[in-house]
């Protein structure tokens, strides 16, 4: 057979189609040279908020910064504990650690890949001040049941949505349901920029408040009102009445908290602008074509040993990836290497096995099926413009594996 040339993600063959739509955009952003909170940020802060049906979008550099700023948000630091998966990438229990609290982690689901619900009330301690659910891979997590067990106990849900974006549950879209949550605009994404960006969510006032305040070093009007409904004080604020961002504002440099310099630029503002039109119809292929490979592969799962992903009739699964959980995975990923496939493996240790974590104390054996997942699953190549004959191609590869 001839040696294929499919990459896991081919951002180029989205270029072919918006690429000059996108260029016009940069170009008219670059001749306003209005680069940081201008008029691209907030029309997309907007249409984001309209897309998921929330009241407050807030944009910031990258979705682990959304994660930390949202933490901060909520106040939760040293001494708390934040309920989380381990098997998902780095930065969700990144952000925990890096605002002083302690992930738990709790094992997932073998099918859903998502933290399993069933364990979660037992890690509740007097310290718990969150619950963070990964939606991994596309995939929505049992809301319904973290939120009835978050509402028990009085804690805050904090969606880490980073690779859900349109995905849903039950009807509604992911990052509405919990107190806050968060996205990420990573290049790869199903939403994503040409460089980093990212997006707090809530329907919360006094979240969004804080959140807003903080991604911009507290300063400002935005930083007075968060310090005023933190410390309980009522006393009148100072507008902001410069619409204009690169015109001299003496306000900006009155500082309230303790924040952050993260910040959603207008140049991806406005590239994210264009993409969320498009969003949909992606989502859509993208589904198609996880049918489609289901269908081809599903008469190889037995014999070939590996399991294709599943998801619940009532979520809408917006497959970020494809992923496999294979018993003979690195012999499956180089027999596609040698073909011409790419791959990628997501996710080989699992954060509780990670060195940085190594402090919390956990070993091996403590999360049997986030470590079971991780020594098996790899994700084949998925994006909107896949064609069905390169899915053929994949999958008549696959099918020739030998055990
Ligand atoms: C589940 C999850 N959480 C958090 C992040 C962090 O997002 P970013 O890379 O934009 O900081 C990512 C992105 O890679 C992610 O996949």
């Amino acid at each position: 057979m001839i040696k294929k040339n499919i990459p896991l993600i081919d951002l180029k063959a989205q270029n072919k189609i918006i690429g000059s739509e996108l260029l016009n955009k940069i170009e008219s952003v670059m001749s306003s040279t209005q680069f940081i909170m201008g008029p691209e940020v907030k029309a997309f802060e907007t249409n984001f908020a309209q897309y998921l049906d929330v009241k407050h979008a807030i944009s910031c550099g990258n979705g682990t910064d959304a994660l930390i700023i949202a933490l901060e948000a909520l106040g939760i630091g040293e001494g708390d504990e934040v309920i989380t998966t381990p098997y998902t990438f780095f930065a969700t229990g990144e952000s925990i650690a890096y605002v002083g609290a302690t992930p738990v982690f709790v094992d997932v689901e073998v099918d859903s890949f998502n933290i399993d619900v069933t364990k979660i009330e037992a890690a509740i301690t007097p310290k718990t001040k969150a619950i963070m659910p990964v939606h991994l891979f596309g995939n929505a997590c049992e809301m319904d049941a973290i939120m009835a067990i978050a509402q028990r106990y009085g804690i805050y849900v904090i969606e880490d949505a980073c690779q859900a974006i349109g995905g849903e549950y039950k009807g509604v879209k992911l990052g509405t349901i919990g107190h806050v949550a968060c996205f990420s605009f990573f290049p790869t994404k199903n939403l994503g920029a040409a460089g980093d960006g990212g997006m707090i969510v809530t329907n919360d006032e006094r979240i969004a408040t804080v959140c807003k305040a903080l991604k911009a070093h507290g300063s400002g009007e935005n930083g007075q009102k968060a310090s005023n409904l933190l410390n309980g004080v009522t006393e009148d604020i100072v507008v902001d009445q410069n619409e204009d961002n690169t015109v001299y504002n003496p306000l900006k440099y009155y500082n309230y908290l303790i924040g952050h310099n993260s910040r959603l630029d207008e140049i991806q503002a406005a590239i994210l602008g264009i993409k969320l039109k498009y969003l949909d119809e992606w989502n859509a292929l993208r589904i198609e074509h996880a049918e489609f490979y289901t269908k081809l592969l599903n008469p190889y799962e037995q014999a070939l040993q590996f399991v294709l992903p599943k998801s619940a009739p009532h979520i809408k699964h917006v497959y970020h990836m494809y992923i496999l959980s294979a018993e003979h995975k690195d012999a499956l990923i180089q027999h596609l290497k040698e073909s011409g496939v790419s791959t990628g493996i997501y996710y080989p240790v699992p954060l509780h096995l990670q060195k940085a974590f190594m402090k919390l104390g956990y070993k091996k054996g403590d999360f049997p099926v986030a470590e079971y997942l991780s020594e098996r699953t790899f994700a084949i190549p998925m994006y909107a413009e896949l064609t069905p004959t390169q899915q053929m191609e994949i999958c008549e590869i696959i099918s020739q594996f030998k055990l």
